[in-house]
This record gives C-alpha cells, structure tokens and sequence, in this order.
C-alpha cells in the first residue's frame, strides 16, 4: 500500500525519534497479517490485549450479513477492562480522569477512584430499577460525573444514551422517547462561556413531551435553583450517601454481543438513527486504533478537546483512554473563553502530550492569531490530532507550525458515529500530506466507486466505501434493522456506504471530500436536515421549509433555510428572529439557521421531494444540474 516511490504532492514525513518509538511499528506487515487472516488477526489482539470472563467460539461470524457479529459466545464487560483489571496493578493509583471546569476548579480521579464512583453509583441505578439491557439517558455538560454515569451504566449492562448537552428539547424528547428510557441523568446547568445552560429546564421540558421516564437524577453543578418533581426527581449527592451506595456490586459478566450504547446520529431524510455499538468488538477496536494511531505510552497525559455527548467523546474521552490504562483529560467550556488561550494554557499548565481536536476549533483559534499560543510552552506536545470533517490545508499548516512546532505529526483521523474508531488515518510513522487522511488502518478495506459500482481511477471522485467488516462497526439501528439495511448496504450490495465522497490518489491517500446525503456538517456537529426542517414546519407560521449548508470559513457550513409561511402570515425580520430561535430551543443552538429566506415555492421532485441540490446550486451560483426530475 506505501509506495516506496517518491511521494506525489506536498509531503510531511515525521522526526525519527517519533517514527522510532511508534506502538504499531510496522504498517505493512500488519496491514498483510489482516488481509491474511482479518478475523484471526483481530482474534490474537482480543485475546493478548483484553481480558475475557469467557473465551468466544468465533471471531467473526459473516452468516448473517450485514448483521455481523465478532467474538460470538464470548463473556466480558468493556468496564472490566477500562477499570477493574488496572486496580491489580500500579496504575491504581495513576490518574485515570482530569477535569479542569470553566472557573478553573479542578478534580481529578485515579483509576482506584473513579472505579469506587461508578461502582457506587452502578448500585444506586441497581436499587432505582435499572438492569441489564435497560436504556439510560444521559443528558449533562462536560464533568466528571458524564463519565461517571456512562460507565456505570455498562458496568450492570445497561444501555448507555448520551445526548450531547447542545440539543435542546425536541430532539432530547425524540432521543428518550426512541429508547424508550426510564431513567435519566441530568446536571441543573452546565457552564459555557460565563453562562448557564439550563439543562434541568431543558429535560423538564422534553419530559412533558416524554411519559416514559420515571426518575431522573440530577448532578448539582452550576447551584441555582431547579425545580425538583416530587416523586421523580433525585439528587445525585443525596442518592451517593446512601448506604446502597456503599455496597460495590460486581461488573455484570455480559456476552460480546450485548449493546453498550446508542448513539443517535442523523442520515439521510428521518427522524435521527439510534446506532448500536456491543461490548466486545466496540472495546478491540477503540482500544486497538488508540494505541496505534496516538501511540499512547503510560506517560502520556492524553486530550481529546471533544464533548463526551458525541462519538467522539465516547471513544476518546472515555472507553479508548481507560482501556489502555491512560489518563484523559475532560475540561469544561470553551476554547475561547475567558480567553482565546484557554487550551494553551490547559496544554501548558497539565503538560498535555497529545492533542486531539477538530479544524473548526483550529480555524477559530487560529483566527486570534500566533501571540495566544506563543505566551505558553508547548514542548510537552508529541502527536496532535483532527476530526469531524477534511481540515484545510491552510488551518493544518497553522496547526502543524504554531502549534507543533513542526516537531508533531498531525493524524487527520476518518471515521464515523457507525465506525465507533478510526478507519483511514496516519500512523504517526506515515508521511503527511495535508488535507489527505491518508491510509486506511491495517484491515480497514475501503474502496471510491462510481455510480455503477466499479471503482474510479486516481484522483477521480466516487463514494467512498468500505469493503470488509471491523469490530468496531456498528450492528444495526436501534428498533429499525430494515432502516440499518437500507441506508448503509443497499446502495452496492454488500458494501458499507459511507455517505461520503472522496478522491485516491496515485499514492493511495485518501481525500475526503465530504458528505454526499443530506447530513450538514455545522463546525464539524452532524446534522441533519430533515430535524432542522421539521423544528422550523413545528412553528405555526412556517407551512413549508427545506435547509441547505453554506461554505463557511470557520465552521465548515452554516445552515441557510427557506420557509414558506402559512397562509396570511407577514414575511418580518422579527419572524426570522423568532423562527431562529425557536429552531434553537427545539433543536439546539448548533442547528440555528444562520439566514432565513421566505419563498413562494420549493423546487421538488414530481414525486415531492425537496430537491435541496438545486438550492444549493442557486445559492451558490452554480449550475443547476440535471433539472429532468423538477416538477413544473
Ligand atoms: C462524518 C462522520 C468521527 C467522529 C466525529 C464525527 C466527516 C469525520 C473526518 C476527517 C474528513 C471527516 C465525514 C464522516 N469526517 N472525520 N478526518 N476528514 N471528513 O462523527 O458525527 O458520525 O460524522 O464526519 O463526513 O462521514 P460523525
């Protein structure tokens, strides 16, 4: 796959010394055990790497499809592996979790620790009736108890759903309901930028909409006052106090296959898709492509910038770090608050070695200028990572300069909510070519087809596709398997749609262009259209709206939204505002429509549906297109 030729294009190749100490050394040589043997491959690494209550009959079972399953019949539990198996080991007493909140406050947990908290909390969700299999909620800012509440849930074999903390009510109500949780964790607020997010308010709401919850334990954080609902409502400080909470239960011994979590994400047209990760496969693959791509040793103070509410944070704030035994660093906030040197300053003052971010993040810090990061030493830096959408080249090579110091690699890491890890990316030996996430991973098997199927030649545009399975990938849709079949393998069959297009170089890089459905990447947060547009349509003034995304220098895209107004309702500059918020409170503040237009009509299909590539087309001034399907 590495040519030995010289590489074509503009090349970064990494220092020795990092080359030299890189955790998976040899890309080649795994890169054929894997296509040798994919399954046997995997099966030593789960058996060297983790430690298994009961071994599987099979790796990987393909008899099914796509409804595969790794490491069959296998026992395990992914927290057993995160936290129980370090406490027999120094890493004790190492720091697991270090949280640094918005005001400065600082705590961090050790291994012992954090395993003693989510032990006790686990025995509290025991005695509020929740067991194996049953979905939780969780909807809270960036602290430690997030982690807390997710792990203790896997710990009894509960079924983790975290909603990040920038949704808002309807699409928090949409999630609880989907899964069909009776329990939910909530904080009252979290602090973002001097201000508080009330999340308590938020889930009140989104409950009056929900009937099936029917306690929710609220973390006390930002300390104003919340409205408590007798009968439903608990503290978290008053449920740890009890002696149930002094009783540490045993992990739950659970089968490879059983779910971890949902995840809810969002496609092509529809409400969003709740996608199911397992214990076992979820755990190798996380675990695996952490190790090989941050190349993480046990000195390293790891930082994922990321929210835990998102994929992620789930990877790699929490499950990948734990798993190797690493310690992880979760902050509160923002990055430009109260200072545009917020993360400098956390990389500096926590002697931070690996950073992992997004480019929307870069291009908004890279935006206030060197003089920020320069004020602070960044030598402890060694690997700096990006995700969530191609990073420029530009904001790469800022990246790379002012931050790196030209000393670290940069791994532009693709994957996926479905992927659950990394799938094409560097390893911190591979050379670099900036906006290119380069290879995909030893046994990652991609493809960039035309329409017909057939792969596209260099640098030729097509789907990007992948070809054989990973333990990582997810195993259906929750509720809806017809939907998991339809939207992922259906397109070529037996290959998994990615959704996005992408170009091979004649190196074999990979440049992904971006999103080839209906999802709109806003500063690098999926989002898709059909739940912004049915915010906008829930408003009585609006009969009719289609949203599109709109190249923005920061974050990516922003939304541009057309509505059509109810009969007699006036096109205001006030209802704009209006409308914009009520997006807001519906969806979140990251799916606010940045303009709005009011329109007599929408271009459709003749069988009615938006066709939003034509106002993409005319937004941007661009050829329409084949327009035989517009409706007259
Ligand atoms: C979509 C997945 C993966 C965790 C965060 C996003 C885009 C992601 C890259 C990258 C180009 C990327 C793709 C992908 N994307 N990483 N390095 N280069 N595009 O997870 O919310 O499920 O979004 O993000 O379009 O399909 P997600």
């Amino acid at each position: 796959m590495v040519s030995t030729k010289p590489l074509i294009g503009e090349v970064y190749y990494p220092p020795e010394t990092i080359v030299r100490q890189a955790n998976l050394p040899d890309y080649d040589a795994e890169h054929q055990a894997m296509l040798a043997d994919l399954a046997g491959e995997w099966g030593r690494i789960a058996r060297e790497e983790f430690e298994w209550f009961a071994p599987w009959k099979k790796t990987l079972d393909d008899s099914n499809a796509p409804f595969y399953q790794w490491f069959v019949g296998g026992a395990v539990n992914i927290v057993h592996n995160a936290l129980d198996r370090h406490l027999r080991t120094w890493r004790r007493n190492k720091v697991a979790l270090l949280w640094e909140g918005e005001n400065y406050d600082q705590r961090s947990f050790t291994y012992h620790q954090l395993a003693r908290e989510v032990c006790r909390f686990a025995s509290v969700l025991r005695a509020m009736g929740v067991n194996k299999g049953d979905r939780v909620t969780i909807y809270m800012g960036r602290i430690p108890e997030i982690v807390v509440a997710m792990l203790a849930c896997a710990k009894i074999g509960a079924v983790h759903s975290v909603v990040y903390g920038g949704f808002s009510v309807e699409a928090l109500h949409g999630r609880i309901e989907d899964s069909a949780s009776k329990v939910a964790i909530t904080s009252d607020g979290a602090w973002l930028r001097g201000n508080i997010v009330p999340l308590k308010e938020i889930m009140d709401e989104a409950l009056q909409r929900s009937p099936t919850v029917q306690t929710v334990i609220v973390v006390k954080r930002t300390g104003q006052d919340v409205h408590m609902e007798p009968g439903r409502d608990l503290w978290y400080h008053d449920l740890m106090k009890l002696p149930i909470a002094e009783t540490c239960i045993p992990t739950e011994e659970v089968d490879a296959e059983d779910p971890l979590f949902l995840l809810y994400t969002s496609g092509t047209t529809g409400r969003p898709k709740a996608i199911l990760h397992t214990h076992g496969g979820y755990m190798v693959g996380v675990a695996t492509t952490l190790k090989w791509v941050f190349d993480l040793k046990e000195d390293d103070t790891w930082w994922c910038a990321a929210d835990p509410g998102w994929v992620t944070g789930h990877s790699y704030i929490v499950y990948g770090p734990l798993l190797l035994g690493a310690t992880s660093v979760l902050y509160e906030g923002a990055p430009n608050h109260p200072f545009p040197d917020r993360w400098w300053d956390i990389v500096e003052r926590h002697g931070v070695t690996v950073l992992y971010t997004a480019p929307t993040a870069i291009r908004g810090l890279m935006r206030f200028g060197d003089a920020w990061p320069n004020r602070h030493d960044l030598s402890s830096l060694r690997l700096l990572g990006s995700v969530g959408e191609p990073i420029n080249p530009e904001a790469w090579k800022w990246y790379h300069r002012v931050i790196g110091k030209e000393r670290c690699p940069i791994m532009d890491t693709w994957w996926q909510t479905e992927t659950a890890h990394f799938m094409i990316t560097p390893l911190p030996g591979t050379p670099l070519k900036p906006g290119s996430a380069t290879l995909p991973l030893p046994g990652v098997q991609v493809d960039v087809l035309n329409e017909d199927g057939d792969p596209v030649g260099p640098n030729e545009e097509g789907y990007l596709v992948i070809t054989a399975p990973w333990p990582g990938m997810l195993r259906t849709i929750y509720g809806d398997p017809d939907r998991y079949v339809q939207q992922y393998w259906s397109r070529f069959p037996g290959v998994y749609m990615t959704g996005d297009s992408a170009k091979r170089d004649e190196d074999g890089y990979i440049w992904v262009i971006g999103r080839v459905d209906d999802v709109i990447k806003v500063s690098g947060y999926r989002l898709g259209t059909a739940e912004v547009e049915s915010a906008l349509v829930s408003h009585p003034s609006v009969a009719e709206a289609a949203v599109i995304g709109m190249p923005d220098e920061v974050r990516g895209s922003v939304i541009q939204a057309y509505c059509i107004l109810a009969q007699g309702v006036e096109p205001t500059q006030r209802l704009i505002e209006i409308l914009r918020d009520h997006v807001a409170h519906e969806v979140g503040p990251i799916a606010k429509p940045a303009t709005i237009e009011f329109v007599d009509k929408l271009p459709k299909t003749r069988s009615g549906k938006i066709m939003r590539r034509v106002l993409k087309a005319r937004a941007l001034g661009l050829d329409e297109g084949d327009l035989s399907t517009l409706e007259e």
